[in-house]
This record gives structure tokens, sequence and C-alpha cells, in this order.
């Protein structure tokens, strides 16, 4: 009996892993769940916005469903970023972004975001030097390497199975034509960008049946909004890829449809919405359970249950269908009108 851990984290976390975690137990009753804490209120109330119980929760779970935190955008002694911290803590190098065409009148696509996600300039080496601010940005060949062979396979995968994508119809991009664009700034980043581009290349020469390219940053972001569907697979660092994923998320709805996945070599995986806490909207109960409901599915393929994976994705697809969908979307539904239509979806394929 796989054992799933929960932390839904701060404000929507609330409201949209409890979602994710009925959308579970309808597809896969077995499962069972555990609950640990993260983040800011967290932090607030006993001192640590990542307690060791979390942390021994992870590592003991199966898989991990992570809702979102709150960061504060000035210092805190002793606050960090409970996802940061996660995906270090566990080597989760590994951030991967699907993102596919959702409603009709969206642009076609259907994409896969590998983002590199322990360096560059998340490795929380920034310093005050009077008035000015300097920020270290790291790149080392091991992680670029890893980093693109995640890539290559997936790839290659997606070149031998049919995509996750739901409306997939009218892509350009048809099985059998996987190709992986480098995504990077190495013209002026010449050491720490041309690294990453040269392990990439590198590795390529491994996957000879993937096509690869590679484009700078600035290029791929026009890109990706005038013609998305030229891409499959993109590999990039972690502050383009961080970027660059939301941008290709705002193409098919915005944050709240967007899932995500922080894997890593070893069996632990943390999968997360990409979107945060949402202030704006917490607590008015109509936050997109969408994102987090699509992260359980890429849970279920992680720990062996495709199908079930399967099911989620199609029972989101009816649902979004049939105009059940909440006011980020243009709908007037609540999170619990549209986790209900996808539990009813998801019931009725069995
Ligand atoms: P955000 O993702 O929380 O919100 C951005 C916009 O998207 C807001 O207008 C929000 O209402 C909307 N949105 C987000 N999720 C939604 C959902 N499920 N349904 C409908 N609309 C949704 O990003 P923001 O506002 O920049 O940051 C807010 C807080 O979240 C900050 O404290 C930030 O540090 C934190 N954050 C945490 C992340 C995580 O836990 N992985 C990721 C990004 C931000
Ligand atoms: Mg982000």
């Amino acid at each position: 009996m796989p054992t799933i851990c929960l932390i839904p984290g701060d404000g929507v976390g609330q409201e949209v892993i409890p979602a994710a975690a009925r959308v579970l137990t309808t597809v896969a009753p077995d499962l069972a769940f555990v609950e640990a804490e993260a983040g800011w209120a967290c932090f607030l109330r006993c001192g640590t916005a990542l307690p060791d119980e979390t942390l021994a929760a992870v590592a003991a779970a199966d898989a991990t469903l992570f809702g979102a935190t709150q960061s504060p955008s000035t210092p805190v002694e002793g606050y960090r970023s409970p996802i940061l911290a996660l995906r270090q803590h566990f080597d989760l190098y590994a951030n991967l972004r699907p993102t596919w065409t959702m409603l009709p009148g969206q642009p076609a696509l259907d994409l896969l975001l590998v983002r590199e996600n322990t360096e560059c300039l998340y490795v929380g080496r920034e310093r005050r030097e009077g008035d000015a601010a300097i920020a270290e940005r790291v790149i080392t060949r091991r992680a670029s390497q890893r980093i693109a062979h995640v890539a290559f396979q997936h790839a290659r995968r997606r070149a031998q199975q049919p995509s996750a994508s739901l409306a997939t119809d009218s892509l350009p991009l048809t099985i059998g034509q996987s190709a992986v664009t480098v995504v990077h700034k190495a013209n002026v980043l010449k050491l720490t960008d041309g690294l990453f581009r040269e392990a990439c290349l590198e590795v390529a020469q491994a996957y000879p049946d993937v096509r690869v390219n590679e484009m700078l940053v600035d290029a791929a972001a026009m890109w990706l909004v005038k013609n998305p569907g030229r891409f499959d697979v993109i590999v990039t660092t972690n502050l383009f890829g961080d970027i660059l994923s939301d941008l290709a998320a705002g193409l098919v709805g915005g944050l709240g449809v967007a899932p995500s996945a922080n894997v890593g070599a070893g069996r632990v995986a943390v999968f997360e919405p990409v979107h945060g806490s949402a202030p704006d909207i917490a607590g008015q109960g109509i936050a997109n359970p969408v994102g987090a409901i699509l992260s359980a599915a890429m849970l279920l393929d992680h720990i062996g249950r495709p199908e079930a994976a399967r099911r989620v994705r199609s029972a989101v697809a009816e649902t979004l269908a049939c105009g059940t969908i909440t006011p980020d979307l243009g709908g007037a539904a609540s999170t619990d009108e549209v986790t209900a239509a996808v539990v009813r979806h998801a019931s009725a394929q069995r």
C-alpha cells in the first residue's frame, strides 16, 4: 500500500491539496496518506518552515504532494523557502513542467520544460557590499549533464508513447519526432551558460534518435509566445526555467492549471502545482485545483499507476470541456465544484 505525504502549506495550498487528495482516493483507493507541515504559518508557530518531522515524512513516503508556501520578500532571520530546501535536501535535481493545450481557443502546444533545480542563481549566495548587491550563479558540468540526460530520456519516451496531452490532434509535432531544445544565454554568460550548453550538447550525442537544437533564452521567450507548437522538450537552467515555465502556463490558462514534479536519482519525489500561495484569492474557495490535481496525476505515474494517472487527466479534460471552470479561467465554479466534477468523471470511467 503506497503512502503519500501531503504538505498543504500556506494559502490556497490548504484548498487545492485536499482537492487533489480526493481525486487520488477516487482513482487509487488503496493509497494511504500522511499529512506534514511546512511554510510561513508553520514558521510563525514553531520557528522553522520545514520541521524535521516533515523531512522524515517525505523520506518515508512513496511520494509527496506539496501545495504552496508563502515566502516574505524581505529577509527574515531563520526563514528559508521550504520547497527550495526540500529540493536541495533530497537532491531533487530535475523539475519537470509539462504544458499542453487545455481549452478551446488556446494555441496548440504540448511541451515539457525540464528545469535544472539545484543551482544557477538559486544557490543562495547573495551578499551586500555597501550599495552593491552581488549574487553568485553556479553552473557545474555534473548538474548540467544529469539534467540533460533527464531531458533526452523524456524526449525519447514522449516519442514512443502517446502524449499526456488531451488535445494533440492539431499539434504539429507527431509521434517519432521528439526534439530537445537547449535554452541558454551563452552569448553573454560565456562561462556559466557556456558550460551548460557544452554539457547538454555533449550528452545529446548519446541520443542520436532525438533531434537537438539550441536557442537563446530571450528568443525562446518570443517563440514560446509566437509559435509554442515548435517545442517538444526544453532543457534549461534554474532561473530561466522558472520564468519560461510560468510563461508557458500563461499560454494555456495560467498558473492555476500548471503541474510539476521534482525528481532526483533516488526514490523521493515531490509533486506540486507551479503556483504559490495566491494570497489574493486564498480562503475564498475559488482556487483552481487543476494544477494540484494534474500534479497528483504525475505522482500516480511516478508510483507506477499510469492507468490511474490517465483517468485523472481525462477527467480533468472532461471537466474543463463541460465549462466547469474557476474564475481564473473565466468561469464561476468553486474549488469544490471543479473537484466534484473531476471525481465524477473519474468515477464514470471505471
Ligand atoms: P502565486 O502563484 O501565488 O499567484 C500569482 C497569481 O496567480 C495570483 O493572481 C493568483 O491569484 C493566481 N493563482 C495562483 N494560483 C492559483 C490557483 N490555484 N487558482 C487560481 N488562481 C491562482 O504567485 P505570487 O503572487 O507571486 O506569490 C504569492 C506567494 O507565493 C509568495 O509568498 C511567494 O513566495 C509564494 N510562492 C510559492 C511557491 C511555492 O510554494 N512553490 C511558488 C511561487 C510563489
Ligand atoms: Mg515559479
